[in-house]
């Protein structure tokens, strides 16, 4: 076999194998930061978390630290925490600047305006006029909003955000995520790498392993879809009976005969084990449905019911539903991963969302978040904020730890000199595959092969 036929097809459809150094070695996670974080654009935080003119956070990556800041009323601007007088970081945690509008250094007092220009510098006449304003300027960071996330990039030659999303961009845009607000949103330091974490969502082939309690509600078997830098996935819906399409968790009518209590049963199940990936109103539409509809009602037609009384109970408390075409949402799947560290599950007015960053440069550990958002009435929306939670069922309800129970586990295995390399399923595990395929592309190592050439 030549060189050219060992090279995976775009699609990434057949067997493939790849090592373990981007997940264990401690030089790996120390080049990441040069070699990926600096050249990627990464959502750093909502809009929403900074309402107010002076509004900050603290935005830790690697060894890097960006402050973003709300500069103006319409505006948002980051720039890497660091003093240049002698390098102490800027701010130590989110916070809002006082009636001053300056962030002022800890250490000798600087300060800084929120556009980043020095406005004070203790005894500046000192340095004989060498401290010009561009030398005493902080140092800006590409930053944009798409999603109604902030998005930054450290480097300035990279290509423009929505370029950087697409196709994941285009085709979440009818979903309007940008109208959507924090539910809740937590986070927690595992001991297992960044990619251990994210990888735990790309995929839903472990359903059937990780949470078999959620197999009498539905059959769980995948499509996955390897698009650039992107990827996704949906359920790929086995029984013919149903008719319907079925890739994403809202729409689908689960086992049984009778659609009316499947969709309820799924639904109840999914908000009470995982609070996310549906709403209230939805629960309580398909807990309806055995009182409005007759027995035998098909299933394309009792689900084709609940949706549309979920959307008048919507409209009816001020909550308007996107636009969105069916096959379009159909096509969207159930989850996408926009490279290289967001994981979402869409819906029509909630998304659940996921990320993990790096902890410092440690190899082994990951500061895990998880974040629901959703479309609410105006002026209802929740007030939150981060909560660092221990992973534990009261906190994180059971489906989710049954995740995290995986991911330091296999942290350890990949350690074992017995392991010869990851295998990820063909059909149904290919944003695994794609992720270190673009993974490999900024590291220079680690690209998927094909599995007979080992
Ligand atoms: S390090 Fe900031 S004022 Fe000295």
């Amino acid at each position: 076999m030549n060189i050219e036929s060992r090279i995976p097809n775009e699609d990434l459809s057949e067997p493939l194998t790849f090592g373990v150094e981007a997940y264990i070695s401690p030089e790996y996670a120390k080049a990441e930061g040069d070699r990926l974080w600096a050249k990627v654009w990464q959502h750093a935080c909502r809009v929403e978390e900074l309402p107010n003119v002076g509004d900050y956070i603290k935005y830790d990556i690697a060894e890097d630290s960006i402050l973003i800041v709300r500069s103006g009323p319409e505006r948002i601007r980051a720039f890497h925490n660091v003093c240049l007088h002698r390098g102490r970081q800027l701010v130590d945690g989110d916070g809002r600047c006082g009636p001053s509008q300056q962030f002022r250094c800890a250490f000798h007092g600087w300060r800084y305006g929120l556009d980043g220009e020095n406005s004070f510098a203790l005894d500046k006449d000192d340095w004989d006029g060498a401290l010009t304003p561009d030398r005493l300027r902080l140092r800006e960071v590409r930053l944009d909003c798409w999603g109604g996330w902030v998005w930054i990039n450290m480097d300035a030659d990279a290509m423009p955000l929505r370029e950087w999303l697409e196709p994941f961009a285009t085709m979440l845009d009818p979903f309007e995520l940008e109208k959507m607000r924090y539910r809740w949103r937590q986070r927690v330091i595992f001991d297992c790498n960044w990619k251990t974490a994210m990888e735990a969502f790309m995929e839903s082939y472990h359903v059937e392993g990780t949470r078999p309690q959620l197999l009498k509600y539905a059959d769980f078997y995948t499509w996955s879809v390897a698009h650039e830098r992107h990827s996704y996935h949906g359920f790929e819906e086995r029984n013919a009976e149903l008719d319907i399409s079925s890739s994403n968790t809202i729409i689908r009518a689960g086992r049984g005969s009778d659609a009316r209590k499947s969709i309820a049963d799924l639904q109840v199940e999914v908000m009470e084990t995982v609070n996310a990936s549906t709403t209230q109103t939805f629960v309580d539409a398909s807990l309806r449905l055995v009182d409005e509809l007759p027995e035998n009602t098909p299933p394309g037609e009792v689900m084709a019911h609940f949706l549309e009384r979920a959307k008048a109970d919507d409209a009816a408390r001020g909550v308007i539903w996107p636009e969105i075409d069916p096959d379009h949402f159909a096509a969207s799947g159930i989850a996408w991963n926009v490279f290289p560290n967001l994981s979402i599950q869409h819906g029509y007015t909630f998304a659940l969302c996921y990320r993990a960053r790096p902890h410092g440069i440690d190899p082994d550990k990951c500061v895990f978040e998880a974040s629901v958002i959703e479309l609410f009435p105006k002026g209802e929306e929740p007030k939150t904020e981060w909560i660092y939670a221990e992973p534990t069922e009261e906190n994180w309800r059971s489906v989710l730890v049954q995740d995290f129970r995986n991911m330091a586990a296999v942290q350890r295995g990949m350690k074992s000199r017995a392991f010869p390399g990851m295998l990820p399923n063909p059909k149904q595990e290919r944003p695994v595959s794609n992720f270190h395929r673009n993974l490999s592309r900024f590291m220079g190592a680690g690209a998927p092969r094909l599995l007979d050439g080992i």
